[in-house]
């Protein structure tokens, strides 16, 4: 007899262990803090860099009145309200903070920061995602013994099975995205919902004056693709077996490839699309003025507490931007409307803002 529940394709299994009534994210009291480190976390640096952003998106605007700036799957709100505090005194008092979260709000957090369920309509300024489109759940398709990709089903306690063979929208996105070869084993996550989730979270740009939509994760692109896939979960912060029984995240790094041309796929003539940019973290934070230089040791014996902080500084910068570490993310840069995505990232000496 089968122990385990039911087998079910993987997007529907973790949709429910992640988001259901007693999933992972909708019922965890520490948040997402508590299972993993996340830019967010790692720095204060971080939210600087991302208010940085938003002063160069709120110039290319015309420095418009209100700005938006949203945190997109916030988690406990930790960015919206760390860019609040990053931000000139000016450009805060104009600015309308937003966290589109579907846990409950934090007590704590800052009140000007809105929460909210879904993306609000109209934005202009900044729509920020970070480490979202990893939650987005997915289906999983295996290579059978024939050559055939088939659906991998799951159960509640994490075995696994195949299913039928991948049909559809979903064989075409595989087809055009990651295809795979006959060969027995090979797998892959069908980014699909991704890129259908990112492209409605860009058009809440395109009903107020456009910006910048960013999305920040583990990635990879057509180049590069893992062969198995990377499909797997994150308990009180360490890798696991992804279960997908509400214990622990599940998560899978994203083809940001495909979510840049769904979006681009998706503009009416009037959305004109621009030019989306990938850029790895370290380097968009160097171009956003973050930087792992050590003080001078001088500054030890003149201010010992100017020093401790630079110091702190540092390591947080080089934790953002290290190889084999957070650097190693991607960033995806989606314009909307009059901004240039490659002119925001130009060199930090000739920004006078911060
Ligand atoms: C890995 S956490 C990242 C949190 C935060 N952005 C950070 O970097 O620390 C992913 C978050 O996305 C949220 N989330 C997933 N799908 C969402 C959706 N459709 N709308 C709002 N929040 C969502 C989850 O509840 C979770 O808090």
């Amino acid at each position: 007899m089968e122990t385990g529940g039911e087998w079910r394709g993987w997007r529907e299994a973790a949709q429910d262990a992640l988001y259901g009534p007693v999933g992972f994210y909708r019922t965890a009291p520490e948040g997402p803090a508590g299972h993993f480190r996340t830019s967010v976390h790692a720095s204060p640096l971080f939210a600087g860099a991302v208010a940085r952003l938003l002063c160069r998106v709120d110039e290319a605007l015309g420095r418009p009145d209100p700005l938006d700036f949203v945190d997109m799957a916030a988690g406990r709100g930790e960015l919206a309200a760390g860019v609040l505090a990053a931000l000139p005194a000016e450009v805060a008092a104009r600015t309308r903070a937003y966290a589109v979260e579907v846990a409950a709000r934090p007590e704590e957090l800052d009140r000007r920061v809105r929460w909210l369920a879904e993306p609000p309509d109209g934005v202009t300024g900044l729509l920020f995602a970070n480490e979202w489109l990893d939650n987005v759940p997915v289906e999983v398709a295996e290579v059978d013994a024939a050559g055939v990709a088939r659906r991998v089903l799951v159960r509640g306690d994490g075995a696994e099975r195949l299913g039928e063979p991948v049909a559809g929208a979903e064989a075409e996105w595989l087809a055009r995205w990651w295809p795979l070869t006959g060969e027995e084993g090979l797998r892959a996550e069908i980014g699909l919902p991704r890129d259908e989730a990112w492209a409605s979270a860009v058009a809440a740009l395109d009903g107020g004056g456009g910006g910048l939509a960013v999305a920040v994760d583990y990635a990879h692109t057509a180049a590069a693709r893992p062969p198995f896939g990377t499909l797997t979960g994150f308990r009180e912060g360490r890798e696991t077996e992804p279960v997908p029984d509400g214990s622990c995240d599940i998560t899978a790094h994203v083809a940001l490839d495909a979510c840049a041309t769904a979006r681009t796929a998706r503009c009416t003539p009037e959305c004109a699309p621009s030019d989306a940019l990938l850029r790895p973290q370290r380097e968009v934070l160097r171009a956003l003025g973050v930087t792992g230089a050590r003080p001078p040791l001088a500054l030890a014996s003149t201010d010992p507490a100017a020093y401790v902080r630079a110091l702190a500084g540092a390591s947080g910068a080089a934790e953002l931007t290290a190889r084999g570490g957070l650097g190693d993310f991607w960033w995806l840069l989606q314009p909307v409307g009059p901004v240039d995505a490659e002119g925001l990232l130009v060199d930090v000496a000739d920004d006078e803002e911060q």
